[in-house]
Order: C-alpha cells, then sequence, then structure tokens
C-alpha cells in the first residue's frame, strides 16, 4: 500500500511529494481534465519555449501508452523543476543489458519477465534472507519521492518514483560490525537480456555503496514510478536510486544485495576505471575524462548548470567530510 510517511530526517517535505499531486491515476485523470483549455493548448505546441516547465503527462486508464500530456506545473522537486513526462521517463533509458539505444530499450525490454522475483539478502550479516518482490512491496511502507536523476552523459530528469529506504531493509538484515559496504547485482539471464551475450562488459552489473552512504534516508529502493509498478526498462520489479550520484550507480533489476569489508567492483569501474570511480557523486568540477560535467541538458526543458551532489549537498556532503573529491570520484 502507498502511504504519505514524515520519515523524520532531513528530507525537505518538497521532495516527499504532496498528498494531492500524487492521486491514484483515476484521480490523476480527472485531475487533468480540469485542466484549462490554455494548457492543453500548451501541451499541443511542438517545441515549447525552453523557460517553461515541462509537462505532465498522465498514464492511460489501460496501462498502455500515456494519454495526452496535461500540463501539471504544481508537480515540482524542491527546487521547483518540473517533474518529466511519463512518456520521456519510460522511452529514453539506459539498460545496456537490452541495447546502449536509449530510444529502443522500452520496445526490447517490454517481455523481460519481473514475476516471480526474488531478492538476496546475504554476506555480513546476522539475519541474512530471501525476499519475494511482493514481501518488499508488503513489509516495508511504499513513499513517494521526487528525484533528480543526472546521468554522467550529461542529461537529467526529474522523476517520480514509489519506494522505501534502503535503510529498513539492511536494518532487518542486521549487518555485522565488519561490515563496510554494500554490493548489489542485477539479474544475470543472456537469453531475457540479450547485451549480456557481449563480452565487452563483466557481466552482470554490479553496483556498490558504502554502508553510510546505503544507510542514507535519501537512498531508496524504488518499485514504482509515476504511481505505477516500475516498468521493464526503469528497472523493474525493483532497482536503486541514490539521487547525488551519476545515475549509473542506481542499478536496475537487482537480485541480490550483499554486505561485505571489500569495496563492491562496478561493472563501470571494470570497464574504464580511469573514467568511472567507486564514488561517482555528481560534480560539476569534475570532468569526465572526455567531456564537461559542469552543465547537463535536463530533458524537456534545456541546457543548465549541475549542481553539487545533483542539489542534495546540504543532506549529503557530510558524508565526504575531509575527503579529495577529485582522487575518489
Ligand atoms: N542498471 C543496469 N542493470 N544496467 C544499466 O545499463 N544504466 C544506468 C542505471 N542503472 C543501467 C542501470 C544508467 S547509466 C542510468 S543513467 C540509469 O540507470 C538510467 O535509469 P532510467 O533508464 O530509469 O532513467
Amino acid at each position: 500500500m502507498l502511504i504519505k510517511k514524515r520519515t523524520g530526517i532531513e528530507i525537505p517535505s518538497s521532495q516527499i511529494t504532496p498528498e494531492h499531486l500524487y492521486l491514484s491515476r483515476r484521480h490523476f485523470m480527472k485531475g487533468a481534465a480540469a485542466i484549462a483549455a490554455g494548457a492543453l493548448l500548451a501541451a499541443c505546441r511542438p517545441d515549447p519555449p525552453t523557460t517553461l516547465p515541462p509537462t505532465v503527462a498522465a498514464s492511460d486508464e489501460t496501462g498502455a501508452a500515456p494519454a495526452t500530456a496535461a500540463a501539471i506545473s504544481v508537480a515540482t522537486d524542491e527546487l521547483g523543476r518540473a517533474v518529466n513526462s511519463f512518456e520521456s521517463i519510460t522511452n529514453y533509458n539506459n539498460y545496456y543489458e537490452f541495447t546502449v539505444d536509449k530510444q529502443r530499450v522500452a520496445e526490447l525490454a517490454a517481455d523481460f519477465q519481473t514475476s516471480p522475483w526474488r531478492v538476496v539478502v546475504t554476506g555480513m550479516v546476522d539475519k541474512p534472507g530471501i525476499y519475494e518482490i511482493d514481501d518488499l512491496r508488503r513489509k516495508f511502507d511504499q513513499e513517494e519521492r521526487i528525484y533528480r536523476l543526472r546521468c554522467v552523459e550529461a542529461w537529467s530528469m526529474v522523476i517520480p518514483w514509489q519506494g522505501f529506504p534502503l535503510a529498513q531493509l539492511l536494518q532487518a538484515a542486521q549487518p555485522q560490525s565488519a561490515a563496510k559496504y554494500v554490493r548489489f547485482q542485477t539479474l544475470y539471464d543472456p537469453e531475457q537480456m540479450p547485451g549480456q551475450k557481449s563480452s565487452r562488459y563483466e557481466w552482470p552489473y554490479t553496483e556498490g555503496l558504502r554502508l553510510d552512504e546505503a544507510m542514507h534516508p535519501l537512498t531508496i529502493l524504488a518499485t514504482g514510478l509515476y504511481g505505477r509498478d516500475l516498468l521493464p526498462q526503469n528497472g523493474a520489479p525493483v532497482r536503486l536510486v541514490v539521487p547525488w550520484k551519476y545515475g549509473f550507480k542506481s542499478i536496475k533489476s537487482i537480485v541480490q544485495i550483499e554486505l561485505t569489508d571489500v569495496m563492491p567492483t562496478s561493472l563501470w569501474m571494470a570497464a574504464a576505471p580511469h573514467e568511472y570511480g567507486f564514488y561517482a557523486n555528481v560534480n560539476p568540477e569534475v570532468d569526465h575524462p572526455r567531456w564537461s560535467q559542469a552543465s547537463e541538458r535536463l530533458i524537456g526543458v534545456g541546457r543548465q548548470e549541475t549542481l553539487m551532489f545533483n542539489g542534495y549537498a546540504d543532506q549529503v556532503a557530510a558524508l565526504y567530510a575531509g575527503m579529495d573529491l577529485r582522487r575518489n570520484f
């Protein structure tokens, strides 16, 4: 069940979606229908001026293609950036297990089997466990969070997720005192994920966080977006979302979470260690060796400056106090 929950931690209340914005789809559609005619006209404009916020597309009742976009300009993050349309979020994806073509992931992942699905929590914990996906949805109250997602490729979106703090699952597993890191792994199934037949990368996709990063209240396991279950292209049925780090840290379709005392080597660290580090914190002052990270293209809006820690510095900068962020990139 989806609930609104005060976490008691330093998440600005505007990052937890205001109740009136996250309605059932039926209600959402009613809201859309009530939008003034001028807004609908705006949604039909071929190329809106970049100063206007992007419109929000409402899902249709069948769960198939989203309905015509309706301008709901109040659906913003705490910086006032409008959430991207459902259409954009589900049709412009990075998911190398299927293809490197962002605009074909949805089509190629359409038949990906996400049920039954189990997530194993293992390693340096006193209470290891195997969770069916429905257990995760039932045992941990699902919250709504509007987060910015900043890809290392210098594009970004604003996404309304549903999920729960990873800390809750880790606490249930009772990490041992020697555990320092969390290692995440995506499903390995080359028959379903043709990209895994390529030897270019070390499959399965693997990511890692320091334990304190994993326990941070902004770090969530997402099971849905826009009020519905995740679609395969976005990492169904469960993925990590770490909003202050480059998007590649937010690993999709997780099957294993392991507590360890060894810093995990991610797929990207193994593929190009001089380009992708363990931390991957969004940092406009540290460029990628092949391009600048000072700005980004917010999909549907245009180019804008990139913010330190993707705009979450107040909440997370203390995690890196005293560290050289150029060396620990
Ligand atoms: N997880 C897996 N398993 N495989 C991937 O290729 N791509 C990452 C991340 N998680 C990726 C992944 C990258 S580079 C980004 S930017 C985000 O997913 C994109 O998430 P989205 O497609 O839901 O926007």
